[in-house]
């Protein structure tokens, strides 16, 4: 049978990861697929700094191999806005379907991309997008898709988590923790989108559209960072029974007016008792804790980040995408954001 061809926009960390994987379980993946995959092509701005990647796949020209005819799938791990956003608008114009990590674009343009995507009748998956390995966006897209949520809690960011993990572990303050986390390699050199609360926050835009059937971009969500928390803070928390987590918080809430509701999205440091399951979570973990009308209380654990991780979920939806594929359907979609109008970050 003829294979699926992928093309690999971006080849960091997780593209590596991506190609490493595909190469390893090339016979595992066809046989669950029911279709060989294969790599038409990787899209990088430097091909001189992939030595590891077969030359003849390696082009700069990223638009020309996501239009190119026999590409089928698009795996975009390039992050940032542009010039992923026209590269996956192109994929979809010409009937490709797109798994992407890119949480920035999601966050910002996630409306923009899905109505793209359905018009083309194709897939858009992002399950990298937000807290790495851990399945979240699925099961709220199908798993949870007949319940009404109430609330979605989660540590989303890895750096911050193990931050306050190591102030509550050590007594140490928030300088000291940072530049521990720095030099272990989970803080990036500028740890701003990390410690701000940025990409929390985009991750909370994401989770609070599927979870609410909403249209929530990042600039919808209240955010605070941790670089306020103190030494004196986190032990004040023990003392009475709590820890101090950076939280994502998307709840469904009576509107400002009392007319109906809408869905409020916040990012900032909490203190929660010791006893709920989300204050277990320590070190660069994350997890994300759901709570349902049907389904009650459900929470869902793992790495948020690194290249194995955040490419198992990149591979786990590009097998979801070519089995819609090779069945000939765009797979389920989300409901088009028909649901609550996002809070504005003033009133919440
Ligand atoms: N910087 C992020 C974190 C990585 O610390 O969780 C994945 O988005």
């Amino acid at each position: 049978t003829a294979p699926l061809r992928v093309a690999l926009l971006g080849c960091g960390t997780v593209g590596g990861a991506v190609l490493r994987l595909l190469d390893e379980q090339s016979d595992e993946l066809a046989a669950r697929i029911g279709r060989p995959v294969e790599v038409a092509g990787v899209a990088v701005r430097r091909p001189d700094r992939h030595p590891d990647v077969p030359p003849h796949l390696l082009t700069t020209d990223a638009h020309a191999l996501v239009t190119r005819e026999d590409v089928d799938l698009v795996v975009e791990v390039i992050g940032g806005i542009e010039p992923a956003r026209t590269l996956l608008l192109a994929a979809f114009a010409a009937g490709k379907s797109v798994v992407s990590a890119n949480k920035a674009l999601l966050a910002e343009d996630g409306t923009v991309l899905h109505a793209a995507a359905a018009k083309a009748d194709v897939d858009l998956y992002y399950e990298a997008a937000v807290t790495g390995a851990i399945p979240i966006l699925r099961p709220l897209r199908e798993s949870l898709a007949g319940d009404q949520l109430r609330r979605v809690v989660g540590i989303v960011n890895g750096t911050t988590n193990y931050i306050l993990s190591r102030m509550a572990e050590t007594g140490a303050g928030f300088a000291e923790a940072l530049a521990e986390a720095t030099e272990l390699g989970y803080a990036e050199a500028d740890p701003t989108a990390d410690v701000d609360g940025f990409d929390a926050a985009a991750k909370a835009a994401i989770l609070a559209s599927l979870a609410f059937h909403s249209e929530v971009t990042a600039a919808d969500v209240y955010r605070e960072g941790i670089s306020a928390v103190t030494a004196a803070d986190v032990a004040r928390a023990a003392e009475i029974g709590c820890t101090v987590k950076l939280l994502a918080i998307c709840e469904r809430v009576a509107a400002p007016d009392g007319a109906g509701e809408s869905v409020a999205v916040r990012v900032h440091p909490a203190m929660i008792p010791t006893t709920h399951p989300l204050a277990a979570v320590g070190g660069a973990f994350n997890a994300v804790f759901v709570e349902a009308e049907a389904a009650g209380e459900l929470m869902f654990y793992g790495q948020g980040a690194g290249g194995g991780p955040t490419a198992s979920a990149v591979l786990g939806d590009l097998v979801a995408v070519a089995r819609n594929r090779v069945a000939g359907v765009a797979g389920p979609g989300v409901t088009p954001y028909a649901g609550l109008p996002a809070r504005p970050i003033a009133e919440t």
